[in-house]
């Protein structure tokens, strides 16, 4: 039979849209896949060997479809294709405002709606529009005014499909995911997108709701994710003062199945582009709503995640700044910058804050990551004092202190006998992600501190 969607677009060829379309297009060789950006260059990325994001197992998703049923076009010529769709994903980026009413918390959603005025300007017919960004619940109200500006006979749905899918992880999430989210306001068009996914996820793992419901799911899954990182980096501190281990706290409340096992890893703290961005969008509706007692509950996972970072920063510094609190003439290893491993995205990566604070106090910093080009560390912490190495061991040659913020597989398997003797004397590592060996780094004489592990280790 044929299927009830035929020609898909998606507006947004960025970390969600492109992996999810490319997916999609994958799984399905009958559906005509489209993906527009008004980034020209990383459109250009997509249609070469480089693509614009690193996510394992990408590469060969998009060679298998690419060029057959899925291509990355230029927003402006992409005009003709929103024409003939009948489903447009809209994914573009909805960062926290930065000026205006809810500066500072509230979702910026001028992209969503210039991609609404858009699709408005070109559909033809009647076209399924697909909110995939993350919105602030009742967004769509604001997408359906703008699209009710379309010429006569132009008529519309709308979805809410938010994605599910973690960085680093991308294609296997999307490949399997725990489930499929669509939320509207009438059963066909419901039924016309899970039918897309249906083709390789179970029918009980797409789940259908009311549009407010799926908008307000994904912005409240997002939080209580990131409110158990901080729950357990709260613990953490706890760990340090009280001569517990974190990993044997966690361990042992992961066994209980109404806590589950996992986001439970102690940190330098959460990063990404979505965890904070989306707890303040959660944290200024309440507030719009009058819940003050509501906003200032998810405030405290925010404020506790600033903290972790801050803590994490003024423990490397405190052994090696001097009377004054200064680190002029200190070096420090930046090892990983990436805000978690297998991506190269650094959006809001602890790695800011901790080289922000150092930087402050003089220090200079060589930072080390697999993926993370030397143009985006530049971007987020400038090129005074700091050094971009190229590898783990120029990052340390020299170092008073090394501090290892991305748990990068390969991170684990330094070998600190043979690197020891690059340190400067004292050096002390300290571990935000818990996977120095610390048994190896025992060996080599050099001192360890762990996040959550008291002082147990330090020379
Ligand atoms: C996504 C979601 O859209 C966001 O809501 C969610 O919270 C995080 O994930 P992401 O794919 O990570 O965002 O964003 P980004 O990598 O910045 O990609 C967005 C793309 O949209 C950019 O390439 C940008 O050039 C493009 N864009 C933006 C358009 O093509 N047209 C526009 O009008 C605006
Ligand atoms: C998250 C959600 O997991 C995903 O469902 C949503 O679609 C987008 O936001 P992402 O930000 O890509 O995905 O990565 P995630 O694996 O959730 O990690 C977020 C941050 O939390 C990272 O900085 C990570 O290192 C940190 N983290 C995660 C911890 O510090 N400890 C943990 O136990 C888990």
């Amino acid at each position: 039979m044929k299927p009830l969607v035929n020609k898909i677009v998606c507006i947004g060829a960025g970390y969600v849209g492109g992996p999810t379309m490319s997916v999609i297009a994958d799984r399905c060789p009958d559906i005509d896949v489209t993906v527009l950006d008004l980034n020209e260059a990383r459109i250009a990325a997509w249609n070469s060997e480089e693509l614009p994001i690193y996510e394992p197992g990408l590469a060969t998703v998009v060679s298998r479809a690419r060029g057959r049923n899925l291509r990355f076009v230029g927003q402006i010529e992409g005009a003709a294709h929103v024409a003939a769709a009948d489903a447009v994903f809209i994914s573009v980026n909805t960062p926290t405002k930065t000026e205006g009413e809810g500066a500072g918390k509230a979702s910026d959603l001028r992209y969503v709606e210039s991609c609404a005025r858009f699709i408005a300007a070109h559909a033809t017919g009647h076209t399924i529009v697909i909110e995939k960004s993350t919105m602030p619940v009742r967004a769509a109200d604001r997408i359906k005014s703008i699209l009710a500006s379309a010429g006569p006979g132009v008529t519309f749905d709308i979805l809410s499909n938010p994605e599910f899918l973690a960085e680093g992880t991308a294609i296997r999430d999307l490949e399997a995911p725990d489930r499929v989210l669509i939320g509207g306001e009438r059963p066909e068009p419901i039924a016309a997108l899970a039918e897309i996914y249906r083709r390789w996820v179970p029918a009980e793992r797409v789940l259908s709701t009311g549009l407010w419901s799926a908008e307000l799911s994904k912005l409240v899954a997002n939080a209580f994710l990131a409110q158990r990182v901080s729950s357990i980096n709260s613990v953490s501190a706890l760990c340090e003062v009280t001569g517990a281990d974190v990993e044997e706290v966690a361990s042992v409340i992961g066994t209980d199945s109404r806590i589950g096992p996992k986001f439970l890893r102690a940190s330098v703290g959460f990063g990404g582009s979505c965890f904070q961005k989306d707890l303040l969008s959660l944290i200024y509706i309440s507030e719009s709503y009058g819940l003050t007692e509501v906003a200032a509950y998810w405030q405290q996972v925010v404020d506790l995640n600033q903290w972790q970072k801050h803590r994490f920063a003024d423990q490397i510094a405190a052994p090696i700044a001097t009377a004054e609190g200064s680190l002029r003439g200190r070096r420090i290893a930046i090892l990983g910058f990436a805000f978690k491993k297998d991506t190269n995205d650094v959006r809001e990566t602890p790695a800011i804050d901790v080289c922000r604070r150092l930087l402050a106090r003089g220090a200079t910093l060589a930072v080390h990551d697999f993926k993370v080009t030397p143009d985006s560390i530049a971007s987020e912490i400038g090129t005074q004092g700091v050094e971009v190495a190229t590898s783990p061991e120029a990052a340390l040659a020299g170092a008073d202190g090394v501090a290892v913020l991305t748990e990068w597989s390969a991170y684990a398997k330094l070998d600190w006998t043979r690197l020891a003797g690059m340190l400067k004397a004292g050096a002390v590592i300290y571990d935000g992600r818990n996977i120095v060996d610390a048994e190896a780094v025992r060996r080599a004489g050099l001192g360890l501190r762990s996040i959550g592990k008291g002082e147990r280790h330090v020379r």
